[in-house]
């Protein structure tokens, strides 16, 4: 006779539950400004599951199986961030051209110095896949300690069949062990390898016949990515990409509109793109496009701030009715960072976004663009308890006004706390 014994974790005395839905709903324009909240709150975990919230006069006494018993006084709960696009999988940093920048070096040159997504590329494809496992899991180590409880990770630092095979075959193995939840993006079309440099539709070919038919055998990703931009893959170039991707049911979501407005933002909708990332230089018709498409805008505010760049236009975007996403762009070239708490007061400072906004932008909204929002996003009952447990704090509003502190106190992945 087997017994299942459920066990139970209870959070009481929380000063405010925040981001409480009982359905999901993508948040778009005025919605994203809605963020529900509890104040005075419980919450009861069984098994990982969020099983029930309430207000704490309403709290019935527990009998099951106590596990954890929290005291939640003076401090905001929140739903862990889901961090939507990073390039977590890299071989070494690249502190050396942050500094060649500060210097005053162009991107050019430093391209020239054989700096850029090519210096990852040989860089990476130098390491053995335990390596980069081991660096990709201490990276995750600390995002989850920053709050981060389901994020999605590319490929495009391999540029090679076997570079980014063996870069899907880390991320593929980081989602068997970590508890955090991962989705897998096929980012091939990164950049063109120098020997490619004059000859794109051969790299092109190598990316359809030679790694797309390996990545979906081997079940590898669950998304396809091109860099669209100037000087990197063309419009027309990303169609037959995503379109080979999409034959073996690889969504897009993709690099756009970070330099410049090439026709990106119109081809990724009409390939009905899951998102659509970067956003930094968007025309007006562009805007207009993105508001009245199914695609989520994901902003990522560090990779604007690192490369000092203008930010995206958050404002325009959310009130001509564009559903927003922000994530982190975590990568050795332009957002050294995973810290997805400063994301969200960057959003704040610098876009004009209200805290509601970019919490629900870093969360519920997010968790659609990883296609996890059944799972993640928010406290709504049968969802993972991945939660952010805030040191105490006045207001909502101080969370990312003081963005210099660390104001995360504890993080709850499945129930569980991050140490
Ligand atoms: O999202 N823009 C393209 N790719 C990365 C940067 C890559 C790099 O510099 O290593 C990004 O910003
Ligand atoms: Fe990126």
């Amino acid at each position: 006779m087997v017994y299942f014994v459920t066990m139970t974790a209870i959070v009481t005395n929380i000063k405010q539950l925040v981001g409480v839905r009982q359905e999901n709903k993508l948040l778009r324009g005025k919605e994203l400004a809605e963020l529900p909240v509890l104040n005075n709150a419980y919450l009861v975990i069984e098994d990982g599951i969020i099983a029930e919230f309430g207000e704490m006069k309403n709290l019935k006494p527990q009998t099951s199986n106590l596990k954890h018993q929290i005291d939640a006084s003076g401090q905001f709960v929140l739903p862990a961030w889901c961090d939507s696009h990073t390039h977590l999988i890299f071989a070494a940093s690249r502190e050396e051209e942050f500094v060649d920048k500060i210097k005053g070096l162009s991107y050019a040159e430093i391209a020239a110095k054989g700096g850029g997504i090519l210096n990852s590329a040989r860089k990476l494809n130098e390491a053995t896949e335990d390596e980069l496992f081991n660096l990709a899991w201490k990276r995750l180590e600390e995002v989850s300690k920053l709050g981060t409880a389901a994020i999605e990770i590319k490929s495009g630092y391999g540029l090679s069949v076997e570079g980014e095979l063996k870069m899907l075959r880390v991320i593929k193995k980081l989602k068997e062990k970590s508890s955090l939840s991962i989705k897998a993006t096929f980012l091939g079309a990164h950049t063109y390898p120098q020997q490619y440099k004059e000859n794109h539709q051969s790299y092109i070919d190598l990316i359809i016949n030679e790694m797309l038919p390996v990545v979906a055998r081997e079940k590898l990703a669950d998304y396809i990515d091109v860099f669209c931009e100037t000087g990197f893959f063309s419009p027309q170039e990303m169609e037959t990409i995503c379109k080979a991707g999409m034959s073996y049911g690889l969504k897009p979501k993709l690099h756009i509109n970070q330099l410049n407005s090439i026709g990106g933002i119109q081809t990724a909708i009409k390939l009905n793109a899951i998102s659509v990332d970067h956003l930094e230089t968007m025309t007006d018709e562009d805007i207009n496009h993105l508001a009245h498409s199914q695609s989520i805008g994901t902003l990522l505010p560090t990779a604007a701030f690192f490369l000092r760049m203008p930010f995206q236009p958050a404002r325009q975007l959310i009130d001509a009715g564009c559903a927003v996403a922000l994530a982190s762009d975590y990568n050795p070239g332009s957002s050294p960072s995973g810290n997805m708490n400063f994301v969200v007061a960057l959003s704040c400072i610098q876009m004009k976004m209200l805290p509601e906004e970019a919490i629900n932008a870093a969360t519920i909204n997010s968790a659609y663009s990883l296609e996890l929002e059944k799972e993640v996003g928010s406290i709504t009952v049968g969802k993972k308890a991945n939660l952010i447990f805030t040191k105490p704090i006045p207001s909502l509003a101080y969370f990312p006004y003081a963005f210099g502190s660390n104001l995360v106190e504890r993080v709850m992945i499945k129930g569980e706390p991050i140490e």
